[in-house]
């Protein structure tokens, strides 16, 4: 065959595009013992360019689908999908893609497409981590190549969300930025006792997503408190005095001006195992397995655990602070604290 005729090459490339579809195909084509296939991102994405009949399938929420999803795909949430074939699913050899944000909720809706019966289930993980393009709207009509990109999370409609800083330090020896409280957007709800909390929007946002897939694997938490005034800061270090000493409160508690809470993006977490709340610092302390199974997946959701000791206050299991997904994992995998990382950071 001649490897320098203009033909040549052309056949030589389909023939090499051919040969990198086959390796492909049997680099994921065995179904797992769940009875679907789980595949790299990469790959997921060189199956969208290189092969065509495949349907994207989103199974977050329809909320979250509307914010962002990557182009092309259909919303099918994870809590819809039940025994019977979803309607927009009506053909079970139809290759699907799935992903939702972190990679949890995508893989039990994998499990249960493949045993209706469904036999080209993909699943490709959390779109936290796509590295391809994603856009914000549900595509109602093709783009007009005229109009400006659609914005998406990461540029965000607010210019005050886009300018807030993720990493901000406040800590013993770095009290609260002047003006951070009037940057900050707060999301408020009232919790399962009935105390209204107030969290950053973003951060909020990652704590949904958290809760959710904790529910996913039976682990129940509810926000205890998580944006703090300087004046509430100062509430609760008395409120702590009275109740436990003022050494206690001391270790626990910070300074006003100095604790993390004042960012919204610091947030205590309290348990309900089998349907009873857990609330008191030391009860929580009592399911160091709960925890462990919490801690695994903050880091995809975009926390860190801020005090595992040893950095300024005693172990505290509920207290975790939104850092963003790429910092947070890149923490956990090198296991820094904030000041490291930041420290560590040119
Ligand atoms: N419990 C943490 C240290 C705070 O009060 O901010
Ligand atoms: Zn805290």
């Amino acid at each position: 065959m001649s490897t320098n005729g203009k033909k040549g090459k052309k056949q030589g490339v389909a023939v090499l595009i051919q040969l990198a579809l086959l390796l492909l195909l049997c680099a994921c084509g065995d179904r797992g013992a769940a009875g679907y296939r789980q595949i790299t991102q990469d790959e997921a994405l060189q199956m969208m360019e290189e092969q065509t009949g495949y349907l994207i399938v989103d199974v977050r929420r329809p909320d979250e689908f509307a914010r962002r999803h990557i182009p092309g795909a259909i919303n099918v949430p994870d809590e819809t999908i039940g025994s019977e074939m979803p309607e927009a699913l009506p053909d079970r050899e139809q290759v699907l893609l799935l992903y939702c944000r972190s990679g949890n909720r995508s893989k039990q809706a994998a499990r249960k497409l493949a045993d209706m019966g469904y036999t080209n289930v993909y699943e490709f993980g959390g779109i936290n981590t796509w590295p391809g393009e994603t856009v914000a709207e549900p595509e109602e009509a093709a783009p007009d190549p005229n109009d400006e990109p659609a914005p998406d999370e990461d540029s965000p409609a607010e210019p005050s969300e886009a300018a807030l800083d993720y990493l901000v330090l406040v800590d013993k020896n770095h009290p609260l930025p002047e003006g951070w409280e009037d940057e900050i957007r707060l999301e408020r709800f009232t919790n399962a006792v009935g105390d209204e909390v107030r969290v950053e929007k973003t951060a909020y946002e990652a704590y949904l997503g958290l809760k959710e897939d904790l529910a996913g694997q039976g682990v129940y938490v509810d926000l205890d408190s998580a944006f703090r005034s300087v004046a509430e800061q100062q509430a609760m270090l008395e409120d702590f005095t009275a109740r436990y000493g003022e050494a206690y409160a001391g270790t626990y508690v910070a300074q006003p001006g100095t604790s993390e809470h004042h960012t919204g993006l610091a947030l205590d977490l309290f348990l309900i195992v089998d349907g009873r709340i857990v609330y008191e610092n030391e009860d929580l302390m009592r399911y160091p397995e709960i925890w462990a199974r919490i801690h695994a997946l903050l880091p995809d959701c975009g926390f860190i655990l801020r005090y595992p000791g040893g950095n300024g206050y005693p172990y505290e299991p509920w207290h975790i602070r939104y850092v963003g997904p790429d910092a947070a994992r890149e923490m956990a995998e090198r296991g820094l604290t904030l000041e490291e990382y930041l420290a560590a950071s040119p």
